[in-house]
């Protein structure tokens, strides 16, 4: 019997869509036992959204994809679930099942692949590596695949950083939130993208965060999904107003974090603002794991 861990993640780092995302000390563990034959999925801790508990079930499609590559047959197993990362809020728990799907696979294989091989197998699958890679490695990492080869970088992170993330009680699916992207950008909109991941990207390998207000930007995606988000606006220039030193839209959303340095007197300023909304936005201020996906024995 084993448990793997598997931390959310915040994908479309301000400018960065598609490419830049950071893992979240929020963890769901996947404890596996095998078993004579067939497949038992008891989940724990169960959120609004309802889990499969048959071969639906994607940690389970995940390990059988895995297997099916080396044309081996899956054996009976017991999975049980416990689950932190909310579902459908752009919060990774896609990533993080298909994380735990890849590191299962390979352990019970003893194929002994590495965690960049696994990451970059949950990129082929996923389609863009924003959320699989930080989850396999952990802290902020620029992922780009190119031909079949991943390239990334993890970047290191200001200490004095940590994240409000403030989610939704309403869940936004990331198909439905990717439709209404345009499937085609001015040049203008690409020079202020990339003009802002540089800055993004300096701004924390310096661990200068004066300039992140600006450097968490983005013309790509976040204007798009306005709509499919409502009182992101607000919210964010409330939490600007406050002192946080940027905010971004998490993944294809509905979540949204501020990088904060003043976690005390943000929680005291935010919590009220977000009573009198007519949502309800749960907020919680985290760290960045730096640890990423990992087996523990039991
Ligand atoms: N980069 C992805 C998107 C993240 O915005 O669609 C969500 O998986």
């Amino acid at each position: 019997m084993f448990t793997v861990k598997v931390p959310a993640t915040t994908a479309n780092m301000g400018p960065g869509f598609d490419c830049i995302g950071m893992a979240l000390d929020l963890y769901n563990y996947i404890t596996v036992e095998t078993i004579p034959q067939g497949l038992e999925i008891i989940i724990k801790n169960p959120q609004d959204m309802q889990i499969p508990t048959d071969e639906t079930n994607l940690i389970y499609k995940t390990i059988q994809h895995f297997y099916q590559l080396l044309g081996k047959k899956v054996p009976g197993l017991r999975l049980i679930q416990e689950d932190h990362i909310p579902c459908t809020r752009g919060l990774g728990s896609s990533a993080a099942c298909i994380a735990a799907g890849l590191l299962i696979a390979n352990y019970l294989l003893n194929t002994n692949y590495s965690k960049e091989q696994l990451a970059k197998m949950g990129a082929m699958i996923e389609g863009h590596p924003d959320n699989i890679v930080p989850a396999f490695l952990g802290g902020m990492v620029t992922a780009v695949l190119e031909k079949e080869e991943l390239h990334y970088v993890k970047i290191p992170l200001p200490k004095q950083l940590s994240f409000a993330l403030m989610v939704p009680d309403f869940p936004l699916a990331t198909q439905e939130a990717r439709q209404v992207i345009p499937k085609q950008i001015s040049l203008q909109d690409g020079i202020y993208n990339a003009s802002r991941t540089a800055l993004l990207i300096a701004s924390m390998m310096t661990g200068n965060t004066e300039h992140l207000r600006v450097a968490m930007k983005d013309r790509f995606h976040q204007p798009y999904r306005i709509p499919l988000v409502p009182e992101m606006e607000d919210i964010f220039k409330k939490a600007l107003s406050i002192g946080a030193k940027g905010v971004f839209l998490s993944g294809a959303g509905p979540t949204l974090i501020a990088a904060i340095e003043e976690d005390t007197v943000f929680e005291q300023k935010m919590k009220p603002f977000l009573q009198q909304l007519s949502n309800r936005w749960n907020l919680t201020i985290i760290n960045p794991s730096q640890q990423g996906a990992e087996i523990l024995m039991n």
